[in-house]
C-alpha cells in the first residue's frame, strides 16, 4: 500500500516512524516532512493547506491511503477534499474536525450531551462578555473561539484581567479566532491527555499522557507547544480509562453522529481530573505532539490497520496491543523559543544519542547543502527512551542528551517530575 502523511513536526515523524515499519507499507511519501523524516520516507514539498495540491500529489503518486497530522489541513477540508477524489484518509472531516476548530461548538455540544466541562457562556460581542466576567467570580478562562496555535487561553486571575483578555480577542489579536469568545469557570486539578481512535461509531481508547506546557522546570514561565511527555499517565489507572470513555468519549461520538457529522480519526481529550471526577478541558481532532513521540514507541501493534479501521468504520474488529514500558520525551527547543527562536544554529551527535537506544524524532530541523543538520523553529528534535518507570525512562532520556552537541539549544531538565515523585513515594 502508498500512503501519504501530511505534516513536518515530531508528531509525524513519530507517526512515519511507526508506519514505515509497518509490512502493509510499500512506500511511504511524506509532504512536506523534515529531514529526520526522510531517512524513513520521500518527502515532497507540498503546501498542506492547499487542497488540490495535496489531491494532485496523491493521485500523481497513486497513493492508497493519506494519514493526516496537523490540525490546520484537517479544519481546512482536506479529508473532505480527499473523499471526493475518491481518496481514503485518516481523520476527519471539516465539520467533524470543529471538535478541534471550534470551542463553542464543543461546549455547545457537550451542554447538550451532558458532558463534564467547565461551565461556560458564548460571547459575540465584548460588552456582554465584559458584563459577565464582572459577575463571574475569579479566576475566570477567557477564550478565542478558533485554533489559536495554543495561544487563544487567557487564565485571568482578576476580573480587570478578564476585561483585558476579551479586549485583545475581539481586538482582532487572534484574527477570525477571535471573532466569538467563551468565558468558563476554572477547574482545578491534574491535567491528563486521553486518545481514542474512532470510526464515527466506536471508540477504541488508544493511550494516556501527560505533557508539560510551561517552558521552564517545576512548569513555569509561559506556555509552549509542549516541552515533553511521558506515557502511560499513571493518574489514568483503567478504571479512570473507563470512566472517561463512558461520560465523555462515546457521548461526543454519539451526539456527532446524531448531528450528521460522524468522527472518524483520533479524539485527543485534555483532561482535568478534578475531585469531581474527569472533566473536559478541550478536544484535539489529531494526535497529540509531544504525546505521540511517547505512544509510538509503546504500541506493539502495526499502526497502519488501526488507522484503517477508522477510515473503513471497522475498529469494533481491531484491538491495540501495549507494551507495559513507560516512554519520555524531551524536547530540545532553540534558545529563545517560545520567543523568537535562534534559527540555523548546527547540531550535531544524533547518532550518539541514537547510539544509546533513544530515538530522535525531528521537528524544526533543516538539511544544509553541506549536509549538516541546522535548527530551523522552536521546537527542534525530540529525544524519547522508555524504561520500566517512568524514572528509568526519564534517566535514559536525560542520559541519551547528554551526547547531543547543540550549545544553542535548550531542554527541560524534570520532564515527568510528578510521575516520578509519585513512583518514588509509592515504593
Ligand atoms: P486549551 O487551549 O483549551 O487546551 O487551554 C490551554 C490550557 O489552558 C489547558 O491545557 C489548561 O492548562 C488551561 N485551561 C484551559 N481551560 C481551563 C479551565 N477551564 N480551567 C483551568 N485551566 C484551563
Ligand atoms: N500536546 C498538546 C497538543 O498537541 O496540542
Amino acid at each position: 500500500m502508498r500512503i501519504l502523511l501530511l505534516g513536518s513536526g515530531g508528531r509525524e515523524h513519530a507517526l512515519a516512524w511507526k508506519i514505515a515499519a509497518s509490512p502493509l507499507c510499500d512506500e511511504l511519501i511524506c509532504a512536506p516532512g523534515n529531514p529526520g523524516m526522510a531517512d524513513l520516507a520521500r518527502c515532497v514539498a507540498v503546501d498542506i493547506l492547499d487542497n488540490a495540491a495535496v489531491v494532485a500529489l496523491a493521485r500523481a503518486e497513486k497513493i492508497d491511503f493519506v494519514v493526516v497530522g496537523p490540525d490546520n489541513p484537517l479544519a481546512n477540508g482536506v479529508v473532505d477534499a480527499l473523499a471526493a477524489a475518491g481518496i481514503k484518509a485518516f481523520g476527519p472531516t471539516k465539520a467533524a474536525a470543529q471538535l478541534e476548530s471550534s470551542k463553542g461548538f464543543t461546549k455547545d455540544l457537550c451542554a447538550a450531551a451532558g458532558i463534564p466541562t467547565a461551565r461556560y457562556r458564548r460571547f459575540h460581542d465584548a460588552a456582554a462578555a465584559k458584563a459577565y466576567a464582572a459577575t463571574h467570580p475569579v479566576p475566570v478562562v477567557v477564550k478565542a473561539d478558533g485554533l489559536a496555535l495554543g495561544k487563544g487561553v487567557v487564565i485571568a486571575p482578576t476580573e480587570r484581567d478578564a476585561v483585558a483578555a476579551v479586549d485583545l480577542m475581539f481586538g482582532g489579536a487572534f484574527g477570525d479566532s477571535g471573532h466569538s469568545v467563551v468565558i468558563e469557570e476554572f477547574m482545578c486539578g491534574e491535567e491528563a491527555s486521553f486518545f481514542a481512535l474512532c470510526d464515527g461509531e466506536t471508540a477504541l481508547p488508544f493511550g494516556t499522557a501527560q505533557d508539560h506546557k510551561r517552558v521552564g522546570d517545576g512548569d513555569e514561565g509561559p506556555n509552549t507547544g509542549g516541552m515533553g511527555a511521558y506515557s502511560p499517565a499513571d493518574v489514568m489507572p483503567p478504571m479512570m480509562v473507563d470512566l472517561v470513555m463512558k461520560r465523555i468519549i462515546q457521548p461526543t461520538l454519539a451526539a456527532m453522529k446524531a448531528k450528521g457529522m460522524p468522527f472518524k480519526g483520533v479524539l485527543y481529550a485534555g483532561l482535568m481530573l478534578t475531585d469531581e471526577g474527569p472533566k473536559l478541558v478541550e478536544y484535539n481532532a489529531r494526535f497529540g505532539d509531544p504525546e505521540t513521540q511517547v505512544l509510538m514507541p509503546r504500541l506493539k501493534s502495526d499502526l497502519v490497520p488501526l488507522l484503517l479501521a477508522c477510515a473503513d468504520g471497522q475498529l469494533a474488529h481491531v484491538d491495540a496491543q501495549w507494551t507495559d514500558d513507560a516512554a519520555l520525551t524531551v524536547v530540545m527547543a532553540a534558545n529563545g523559543y517560545p520567543g523568537v527562536p535562534h534559527k540555523g544554529t548546527v547540531i550535531d551527535g544524533i547518532a550518539a544519542v541514537e547510539a544509546t537506544g533513544a530515538l530522535v524524532f525531528h521537528a524544526g530541523t533543516a538539511r544544509r547543502a553541506d549536509g549538516a543538520l541546522t535548527a530551523a523553529g522552536g521546537r527542534v528534535l525530540n529525544v524519547t527512551a522508555t524504561g520500566k518507570t517512568i524514572q528509568a525512562a526519564q534517566a535514559a532520556a536525560y542520559a541519551a542528551i547528554k551526547n547531543l552537541h547543540w550549545p544553542e539549544g535548550f531542554c527541560r531538565t524534570d520532564i515527568g517530575w510528578r510521575a516520578v515523585a509519585r513512583e518514588t513515594k509509592h515504593r
